[in-house]
C-alpha cells in the first residue's frame, strides 16, 4: 500500500500546467462516445477515474485510440450505437463514472451492470435511481448502492427538481433525457459546475438553460469534436494551499480552468487574506482558463458562506488544512455532502488534524477548525486522494514528519501529483507501490 513521507519545511516555487479537468475529461469521453463521427480531445487527465470511463465505453464498442500523453481519438458511435457490453462495467473509485454512466445505460435498449470499489460502493446512488426510474427506467441495487443492474427501458421526460445540488444528478438526468420522450428539464438548488451543459452545446446539441434550470429535448444530435481541456482547479487547489501557508512560495499555475461554478476555494482563500493573481485570461474548450499566481500570504480564519460550498466541494480537504494554518476559528457550514465524497471527509479531515495537535469541533454539516501550530503525525487518508494530497502539503509548516497512509488513490485524480509537489520544494517521498 503506497505512502508518503513528507519531511517539514520547504516553500514552493516554480511554474507549471496542472492536469487535465476530471470533470471536463469524463464528459469529452462520453459526448465523443456518443457523438456522430470523430472527436479529439487534447490534455485529458490522465488519471484511473477516467481510464475507467474509457474502458467502459471501449467494453461497449467504442473505437478509441490513446490516451497518449493527453490526447484521444474517439470514433463516435452516435446516440444509438452502443453495443451490451459482455461484463460489468467497472468505475473503480469514480462517483462521476458511475453517475453519468447510470444516466446513459438508462436510455439503451440492453442491460448493463455498473460496479465499483468499496469507496464507491458505501456511495448513495439512490440521488441518481430516484430521477431515472421516474423516468421509467428499471434499476435494480441493494440499498440504493452499487452495483446496479439497469435494464434498457423507454424513457419518457421529466421536470425534476435536485434534492441535493449535484453535477452529477443533474448530469446524469439531462444524459438520460437525450433518449427521452419530450422534454426533460432539471433545476438545481444551487448553482453547480455546468460542464456538461456547456460541452452538450459545444457538441452542437441544444440546451436551454434558464437560471436555475436547464433542459434539453431528445431527437438531436452530437457532432464530433476537436477539444482543449482545461486544468483542473481541483488539483491546482493543493497548490494554492500549499504556496499561500509556505513563507517564500511563488507559484505560477498555468491553464487552469476558472469556470465560475468551480472557483469557490479562489474566493475562500481570498477571504482568508491570500495573495492569488489571476492573469491570461482566456477561453479552452468552452471554458474560461486562466494562469494562477499563488504567493505566500498570512491566513485568518473566515466564516464560509454556505452558498460557496458547491462551488469548492471537492477543495474542503484543502480548505480544512488552510484553516488549521490560519489566525482564529474558520467555521464551514452546510457542507453535509462532504460525508458522501471518496470518504467521509468531514470526520477523516477532523481526526487527521486532531492527530496533527489541531481542536477541530465537528458538526453534522461541517466543522469548526482553530488555527494553531501544526505537530507532525501519522494521518490515514482511508483511500482518499483529495485527504493525501491536503495533508501532504500540510508539511510544508509542520514541526516534525507527516506520514500519510493509504495514497495509491492519488492516481484517480493526479498521479503525477508527488513528482510535480517534489519538484516545485515539498519535501515529499513515496514508499510502496
Ligand atoms: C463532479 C461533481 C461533484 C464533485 C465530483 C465531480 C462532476 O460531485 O464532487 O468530484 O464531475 O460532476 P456532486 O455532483 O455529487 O456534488
Amino acid at each position: 500500500m503506497s505512502r508518503y513521507f513528507v519531511h517539514p519545511g520547504g516553500q514552493l516555487k516554480g511554474r507549471f500546467p496542472v492536469p487535465g479537468d476530471k470533470s471536463i475529461s469524463h464528459r469529452a469521453i462520453i459526448l465523443g462516445a456518443l457523438a456522430e463521427g470523430v472527436t479529439e480531445i487534447e490534455g485529458l487527465l490522465e488519471g484511473a477515474d477516467v481510464l475507467a470511463t474509457i474502458a467502459a465505453f471501449r467494453a461497449m464498442g467504442v473505437g478509441i485510440e490513446g490516451p497518449d500523453n493527453g490526447h484521444l481519438r474517439i470514433q463516435g458511435v452516435g446516440l444509438h450505437g452502443l453495443r451490451a457490453p459482455a461484463a460489468p462495467l467497472d468505475c473503480g473509485n469514480s462517483g462521476t463514472a458511475m453517475r453519468l454512466l447510470a444516466g446513459v445505460l438508462a436510455g439503451q435498449a440492453f442491460p448493463s451492470t455498473l460496479i465499483g470499489d468499496a469507496s464507491l460502493q458505501r456511495r448513495p446512488m439512490g440521488r441518481v435511481l430516484n430521477p431515472l426510474r421516474a423516468m421509467g427506467a428499471e434499476i435494480t441495487a441493494r440499498e440504493g448502492r452499487a452495483p446496479l443492474h439497469i435494464h434498457g427501458e423507454p424513457l419518457h421526460g421529466i421536470n425534476y427538481a435536485l434534492p441535493v445540488a449535484s453535477a452529477q444528478v443533474k448530469s446524469a438526468v439531462l444524459l438520460a433525457g437525450l433518449y427521452a420522450d419530450g422534454q426533460t428539464c432539471v433545476t438545481e438548488p444551487a448553482p453547480t459546475r455546468d460542464h456538461s451543459e456547456r460541452m452538450l452545446q459545444g457538441f452542437g446539441y441544444q440546451v436551454e438553460r434558464q437560471g436555475p434550470r436547464a433542459c434539453l429535448r431528445s431527437g438531436g444530435q452530437l457532432r464530433g469534436q476537436s477539444l482543449q481541456v482545461p486544468g483542473d482547479i481541483s488539483s491546482a487547489a493543493f497548490f494554492l494551499l500549499g504556496a499561500s501557508i509556505a513563507p517564500g512560495s511563488d507559484l505560477t499555475l498555468e491553464g487552469v480552468g476558472i469556470n465560475p461554478t468551480r472557483t469557490g476555494i479562489i474566493e475562500i482563500l481570498t477571504r482568508m487574506g491570500a495573495r492569488i493573481d489571476l492573469t491570461a485570461l482566456r477561453e479552452v474548450g468552452g471554458e474560461p482558463v486562466a494562469d494562477i499566481r499563488v504567493r505566500y500570504a498570512p491566513l485568518q480564519g473566515v466564516v464560509i458562506p454556505p452558498r460557496l460550498v458547491p462551488l469548492a466541494i471537492d477543495e474542503f480537504p484543502a480548505l480544512f488544512i488552510a484553516a488549521a494554518c490560519a489566525k482564529g476559528q474558520t467555521v464551514v457550514t452546510g457542507a453535509e455532502e462532504l460525508r458522501v465524497k471518496e470518504s467521509d471527509r468531514i470526520a477523516v479531515m477532523a481526526s487527521g488534524l486532531r492527530a496533527m495537535g489541531i481542536t477541530v469541533e465537528e458538526r453534522a454539516d461541517g466543522a469548526v477548525i482553530h488555527g494553531s501550530p501544526l505537530l507532525g503525525g501519522r494521518i490515514n487518508s482511508h483511500g482518499d486522494h483529495r485527504i493525501a494530497m491536503a495533508f501532504a502539503m500540510a508539511a510544508l509548516v509542520a514541526r516534525s514528519d507527516i506520514e500519510i497512509l493509504d495514497c495509491a488513490n492519488v492516481a484517480t485524480s493526479f498521479p503525477n501529483f508527488p513528482v510535480l509537489a517534489h519538484q516545485s520544494g515539498l519535501l515529499l517521498a513515496v514508499v510502496g507501490a
